[in-house]
């Protein structure tokens, strides 16, 4: 895992291309957030290309998840589930209150994974996406820093190149 940059603009279209029918980021929006200072793209790179990537958004206290996608290839072996726990990571140690997240209602899988990981529904927004589907919002409260989850953490920061 490592932060995106401009220069993996093009592998980022690209898997906007492979992973969404609809709402992809364009490339004028990737550049906004790969350069805006608030927001955080991570990539999984397994060396001959981007199999997952994660961006997410600091809003005061709250941390957005803009995205979270994996290559089909790669799917069900647990990077989505890790992407979004290094979200919980990256969000506590920002000092964030809660990772929030808009999903369509009709993208079981992603539901699947955030129920998984604990989120909770907290919101229902009609005909939240531009193509009229509608979008549940979910949350989760992040889990206040410990000495020990700290140490964990920077170990783990040591052992990667995030
Ligand atoms: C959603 C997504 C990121 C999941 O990535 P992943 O790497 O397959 O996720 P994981 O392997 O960590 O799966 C974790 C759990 O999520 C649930 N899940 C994942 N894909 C699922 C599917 N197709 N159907 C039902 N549940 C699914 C399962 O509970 C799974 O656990 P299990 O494999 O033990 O049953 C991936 O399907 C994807 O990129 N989808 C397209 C982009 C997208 O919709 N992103 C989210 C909105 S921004």
């Amino acid at each position: 895992m490592r932060p995106a940059g401009l220069q993996d603009i093009d592998a980022l279209v690209r898997i906007e291309e492979l992973c969404f029918d609809r709402g992809r980021f364009r490339q004028d929006h990737l550049r906004w957030i790969l350069t805006n200072e608030r927001a955080v793209t991570l990539v999984e790179d397994n060396g001959s290309g981007l199999t997952g990537v994660l961006m997410l958004l600091f809003e005061g206290r709250v941390c957005r998840v803009l995205s979270v996608a994996v290559v089909p290839d790669a799917r069900r072996r647990g990077l989505g589930t890790r992407l979004m726990q290094i979200a919980e990571d990256v969000a506590m140690e920002r000092g964030c209150a809660s990772v929030r997240l808009e999903v369509s209602t009709q993208n079981l899988a992603a539901i699947e994974l955030y129920r998984g990981l604990d989120y909770k529904l907290d919101g229902h927004l009609p005909r939240y996406y531009s193509w009229g589907e509608d979008a549940f919002s979910m949350h989760k409260p992040v889990r206040e820093a410990t000495p020990a989850s700290i140490a964990t953490r920077a170990a783990a920061v040591e052992d990667s190149t995030i």
